[in-house]
């Protein structure tokens, strides 16, 4: 087995390695000028199993690109299979025509992949179960309850504990954390009532007396997850925290986080943490390595994968 790293999160490239007891593969993934992608790889991979692990965050087409380069290059370098390891698959929010003329980004990325020479893909929490089916190649999407759930509950308690879904769209993922937990669910129910006129959060379920733990896939402005920490202490919630597993956290949103009435955030390092993340007293980081390292080790030695989860 090969392991080759992208320059998206080089930190966690490292920790997987160090995991599976395995070096990174020699390489070099550097630019040009005129900031052309260019990829030599200093080992023979010949015939080899080959992970390649690149998050497509921002510099999102930057990062992209150099996955999209690397697997070209294995590819002509006859490694015999060639994962591409995503633990942040981006574009996964254009999943579907969003209005008249518009793309399905998510599927032109998949193809993309696909076409540079990927044989399979591992990635984690996809925003979207169903983006599975835009491969035509094998892909195994991880979840990340199995990390969350028990930092919740070394954390938190289960006692008066609620798991709460910020949108309708994450109730699946939020009901796997539920059950876990053995907490009861609760919703946000996100509408405009007329176009022009703000959002109105409706909270589904009795939040009353209840330390809540909002728990969705992405983070990126922070917008969903502050007006969601005031709806629910407005509904009487006695405290919110909020665990999220890619922190695409875009301009402002730490300093947005910090100033809001969440407890506190948990993210984890599948996009690697900006020094903001770090330093920030209301931020706390859990790291995939272990969970995405077992899993490359056991699509190597072609075992369950999904007996993670169980
Ligand atoms: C949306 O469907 C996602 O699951 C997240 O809720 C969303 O991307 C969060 O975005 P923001 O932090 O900008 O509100």
């Amino acid at each position: 087995m090969k392991l080759l790293a992208g320059n998206s999160n080089r930190p966690l490239a490292e920790a997987i390695a160090a995991y599976l007891n395995a070096e990174l593969t020699r390489a070099t993934v550097h630019r040009f000028a005129d900031m052309e992608v260019f990829v030599e790889i200093h080992e023979n991979v010949r015939g080899e199993d080959v992970f390649i692990i690149q998050s497509t965050s921002f510099p999102a087409n930057d990062n992209l690109m150099e996955l999209l380069v690397c697997i070209d290059a294995l590819r002509r370098a006859s490694a015999k299979r060639i994962t591409a390891v995503v633990p942040y698959f981006g574009y996964a929010r254009q999943d579907r025509k969003s209005g008249s003329r518009t793309p399905i980004s998510a599927k032109l990325v998949s193809n993309l992949i696909t076409q540079a020479g990927a044989h399979r893909v591992l990635t984690l929490e996809l925003h979207a179960g169903q983006i599975q089916g835009f491969f035509d190649i094998p892909v195994d999407n991880l979840y990340s309850t199995p990390l969350l759930a028990p930092d919740i509950a070394r954390e938190m308690g289960t006692e008066d504990l609620m798991v709460v879904s910020p949108d309708v769209g994450g109730v699946t993922r939020a009901r796997g954390l539920a059950k876990r937990l053995n907490a009861p669910l609760a919703i946000i129910d996100k509408r405009r009532e007329r176009a022009g006129v703000s959002e109105v959060m409706h909270v589904i379920g009795d939040v009353r007396g209840r330390r809540c733990v909002l728990v969705d896939d992405i983070v990126d402005s922070g917008g969903t997850l502050c007006h969601a920490a005031d709806a629910l202490l407005e509904a009487g919630a006695v405290s919110v925290q909020a665990y999220v597993t890619h922190a695409v956290l875009s301009s402002g949103a730490v300093g947005k986080i910090t100033a809001s009435s969440l407890d506190k955030l948990v993210v984890t390092d599948s996009i690697r943490p900006t020094e903001s993340v770090r330093v920030s007293h209301k931020l706390g980081v859990l790291t995939v390595a272990q969970l995405i390292g077992e899993a490359i080790h056991r699509i190597s030695e072609e075992t369950s994968v999904s007996s993670l989860f169980d």
